[in-house]
């Protein structure tokens, strides 16, 4: 951020200094994977290009350097990160759009993805999913990439270390990822305090909205489970726009389990009266309390929170989590790897999961669609199968930052192709068709 405000007041060669500036302090700021030389190194040359980039981007020839920025920040500097480990990788562009180098998104948002929706109005309906921002280092920075709305976390109410590395891999040749990190966050008073000093340093509206994903810590058990939900809800969803009840990850044992008709059930109440506390002492219009749920559940499983979610307090579900099926055709050595597969080969599976909760939903609980989203048909898909948003999390590996933009540009010419007017007109559109 400090490096964009300076842009704005500065030439491009003065931006390229307060980037240098930045630079030296990032690649110094070491991640315990990250120290050594090589990484050092990629890390100093992709930060560089990418302050390159910021300096290109304020300086006169605005059209031609934007493109050629969008272009060196997909093109050059995602390949370069790619060479770093995973989770080194992941590290370093959390910095680096923490510090304002990631590609800003500068048109403005096209009025057809406006949508309303969980009583909200989201300037676009594409989202970054929970897991890349864990700790809330990077919100504005994500937000000035062009998201509709960021979810950060999952928080956990103590902080936790995860489990032991390496927990990422990424599967190039299938477009996937394969994690489990396990829930590896800060704890929820410090990142209650970041997203504090965020919000009393914010000057006007965001640019989007905030979501709030919360879990539960790893020792803690499937009966007490609840209390720490809430606890993580009463630190952090006053500086949220809207709340996730996480019950999904398969990297924190027994936590799926949460998944169960009586186990959600009493979890959705509980958190809903967290939630509701909140609401009255931050005056908030809305707080929307949403459950993400896995994408590897049984017939029965799926009916059981479609019940629930029509008769509980609960405002919204996402759809998926990552699975831990392993679909025949991978073909990456990181195949075997215990974990939750993300990306490409989960995107057939969370559409089809997104068309049986609309379905046994009756379309009355709005969706969230997250699962191998890396184009604007992905995300269309996902609308016309009943997600009211979608979100994007591991196809930005393979498509570079500048994915958001395209995502939105596309989406936006399919809707006006197919002769939609708005977002919300789409949603489920494939269900009506059937009939
Ligand atoms: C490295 C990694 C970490 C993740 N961590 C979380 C998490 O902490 N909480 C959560 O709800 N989802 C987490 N997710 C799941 C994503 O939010 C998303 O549901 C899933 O990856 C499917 O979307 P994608 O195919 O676009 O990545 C994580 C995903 C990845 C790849």
């Amino acid at each position: 951020m400090l490096i964009r405000q300076a842009a704005r007041r500065t030439s491009g060669n003065g931006v390229r200094r307060v980037a240098a500036n930045a630079l030296r302090r990032l690649s110094s700021s070491r991640e315990p994977e990250s120290g050594t030389t090589s990484s050092g190194n990629l890390t100093a040359l992709s930060a560089a290009l990418l302050a390159a980039g910021v300096g290109w981007d304020y300086s006169n020839d605005f059209r031609f350097t934007r493109a050629a920025y969008l272009y060196a920040s997909d093109n050059i500097v995602m390949p370069l990160m790619r060479l770093l480990d995973a989770e080194s990788a992941h590290n370093v562009s959390i910095k680096a759009t923490a510090w304002g180098l990631s590609p800003c998104d500068l048109t403005p948002n096209d009025p057809i993805l406006q949508t309303q929706v969980l009583g909200l109005t989201f300037p676009n309906a594409i989202g970054l999913a929970a897991g890349y921002d864990k700790n809330a280092e990077a919100v504005n920075g994500l937000l000035d990439m062009g998201f509709g709305f960021i979810e950060i976390g999952t928080v956990t109410p103590e902080p936790q270390p995860g489990n032991d590395k390496p927990r990422m891999f990424r599967l190039v040749e299938d477009k996937a990822v394969i994690n489990r990190c396990g829930f590896n966050n800060h704890g929820a008073v410090a990142v209650a305090e970041r997203l504090k000093a965020r919000a009393e340093a914010q000057q006007g509206p965001a640019k989007g909205f905030l979501g709030v994903n919360v879990g539960k810590n790893k020792w803690v058990a499937e009966d007490k489970a609840a209390d720490d939900y809430c606890a993580a809800i009463k630190a952090l969803a006053p500086y949220g726009d809207f709340v996730v009840v996480n019950v999904s990850s398969p990297n924190t044992p027994g936590l799926r389990l949460l998944q169960r008709r009586e186990a959600i059930a009493s979890l959705i109440e509980r958190a809903a009266d967290a939630r509701d506390q909140v609401q009255v002492q931050t005056k908030k219009a809305t707080l929307p309390l949403l459950v993400k749920i896995a994408p590897d559940l049984t017939e029965q499983e799926k009916a059981d929170i479609a019940a629930v979610a029509l008769s509980s307090r609960v405002d919204g579900l996402i759809v998926s989590n990552t699975t831990i099926a392993r679909p025949a055709g991978l073909r990456s050595n990181f195949k075997g790897e215990t974990g939750g597969l993300s990306g490409a080969p989960l995107r057939d599976a969370s559409t089809a999961i997104i068309a049986d909760m609309y379905r046994l939903t009756g379309g009355k609980v709005p969706l969230i669609g997250v699962g191998g989203v890396g184009t604007g048909q992905d995300a269309y898909d996902k609308i016309r199968a009943g997600a009211s948003l979608v979100q994007i999390y591991s196809m930005m590996v393979y498509n570079g930052a500048g994915c958001v933009q395209r995502v939105k540009k596309e989406l936006a010419a399919l809707l006006r192709k197919n002769g939609y007017a708005s977002v919300a007109e789409a949603v489920g559109a494939a269900h009506r068709e059937k009939k």
